[in-house]
């Protein structure tokens, strides 16, 4: 089985924010889409060990912003190779509170969803969070940006200022690597960037963000 060709699929890049019990957190997922239309409904998948899952499931709700083109890579990082349990992510970020007390972030975003959790289905590494749209609302005039657009800007792909170049080379994803290609996490996108070459990892070496094993990465050339 080649992969690669998941990565053919189409996606949004977004920050799903959550408040329980005065804590917030927040994660990207490329994996919300619209379910239906009447009632309005939402999917995401998301990894069972992020905080922001763990957080979600006790709340029952949660907030989705949709990122735009402008959205800076530093940002996507900020929320999605980091962990909520070892950095407290809201911290200087500008964002409002739904309905529900959920935070959105409010600068490189059109759109925000308020969802309640309607059901939760057990994938195994991920829950299927199935929601209710309570509230949306546009915040933006912005395109959306991609998952594809991310990969490209990350690869060095025409960044559209001279900080996010910056960005994509602190994540290791530009440099000698992207030449080789680079190993990226299936699971949670990680882009592996260490000294040590890929293949010369132990066996037991985990994806430092979702912890899955040497297995789940792939080879993008
Ligand atoms: C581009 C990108 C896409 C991601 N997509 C998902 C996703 O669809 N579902 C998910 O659970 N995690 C996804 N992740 C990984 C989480 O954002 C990441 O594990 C994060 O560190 C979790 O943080 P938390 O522990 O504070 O919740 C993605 C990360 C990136 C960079």
């Amino acid at each position: 089985m080649d992969k690669k060709a998941f990565f053919k699929l189409t996606y949004g890049l977004f920050v799903v924010g959550v408040e329980f019990e005065g804590q917030l957190n927040g994660c990207i997922i490329n994996t919300a889409a619209q379910a239906t239309s009447e009632p309005g409904r939402l999917v995401a998948t998301m990894l069972k060990t992020n905080l922001t899952t763990e957080l979600i499931t006790k709340k029952g709700s949660m907030a989705v912003s949709v990122l735009s083109m402008d959205c800076p890579l530093d940002k996507i990082a900020h929320f999605g190779m980091q962990s909520g349990r070892t950095k407290e992510k809201f911290a200087g970020i500008p964002f409002e509170k739904d309905e529900r007390g959920n935070p959105y972030i409010v600068e490189g975003t059109i759109a925000r969803f308020s969802c309640r959790v309607e059901q939760t289905i057990d994938l195994g590494s991920h829950y299927l969070f199935i929601c209710e749209v309570e509230n949306c609302q546009t915040t933006g005039q912005q395109e959306p940006i991609t998952y594809a657009d991310y990969r490209k800007m990350k690869s060095g792909g025409a960044p559209k200022k001279p900080a996010d170049a910056a960005a994509a080379g602190s994540e290791g994803a530009s440099g000698g690597q992207a030449k080789q290609g680079k190993w990226v996490c299936s699971i949670c996108h990680y882009v592996y960037d260490g000294e040590i070459p890929f293949e010369e990892l132990p066996a037991d070496w985990r994806c430092p963000v979702c912890q899955r094993g040497k297995e789940v990465f792939v080879l993008e050339t």
